[in-house]
């Protein structure tokens, strides 16, 4: 597959989960792309936690459940009826969540690239889902990235040490199939923005 034909393919997967295990060599292929990420400075700042314990899975799975209800009551009541069908994780169904996490604190405190830019640390682990992302979906396996948690309950869960982020719960299976239209656009959330709003030409404001 090439990297466009990837990057076409790519969705976040919430429904379309097999039931099936990823394999343990395909899983090390996928995490392989992630650890080639480039890095500020080259700090490499991520470390994946791999999640199989379906007790865990069932805790996260119901914190994320409570997270969901409490955006869903803020929400407006036309924006809440659109929302209610909207599928948030496939954490039980995907057998399988990899936590990214972030340590700012790796290659000590003189990081080539970061003294002008803090972010740019976690800007690369972020890199590094991406790598993965992409991965998986060459392999047919799926990827959804689950944000709906309070960072000290998932810290916890999988016993993080201090100074270590959680960055994305990512659920990670094979998969029936890729929607060919994100989940927010077919269900009326939100469409996708032309690439013409996107480009701006010499300076952000074109008249
Ligand atoms: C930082 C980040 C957090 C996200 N969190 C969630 C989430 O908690 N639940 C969810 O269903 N999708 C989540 N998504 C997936 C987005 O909704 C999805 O990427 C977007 O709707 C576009 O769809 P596509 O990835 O299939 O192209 C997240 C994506 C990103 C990049």
């Amino acid at each position: 597959m090439s990297v466009y034909e990837a990057i076409r393919l790519r969705r976040d997967v919430r429904a379309e989960f097999t039931g099936d295990v990823v394999d343990d060599a395909t899983l090390w292929r996928i995490l392989d792309a992630a650890h080639r990420a480039p890095s500020v400075g080259n700090s490499q700042p991520w470390d994946f936690v791999v999640v199989r314990d379906p007790a865990t899975l069932r805790k996260f799975a119901d914190h994320v459940a409570d997270k969901r209800v409490e955006f869903r009551n803020v929400l407006p009541q036309e924006r809440a009826e659109t929302f209610e069908p909207i599928k948030i994780e496939g954490i039980t169904e995907s057998g399988t969540g990899i936590v990214v996490t972030h340590d700012n604190t790796r290659g000590g405190p003189h990081i080539l690239g970061r003294a002008t830019v803090p972010e740019t640390g976690v800007y690369s682990t972020v890199l590094a889902i991406q790598n993965l992302w992409l991965a998986a979906t060459a392999e047919h396996v799926g990827v959804g990235w689950v944000s709906f948690y309070d960072a000290p309950f998932l810290t916890d869960l999988i016993a993080l040490p201090e100074g270590i982020t959680p960055i994305a719960w990512l659920c990670v299976g094979p998969v029936h199939e890729f929607q060919q239209i994100p989940d927010l656009e077919r269900l009326g959330w939100r469409p996708r923005r032309p690439l013409t709003e996107a480009i701006h030409h010499e300076t952000y404001r074109t008249p």
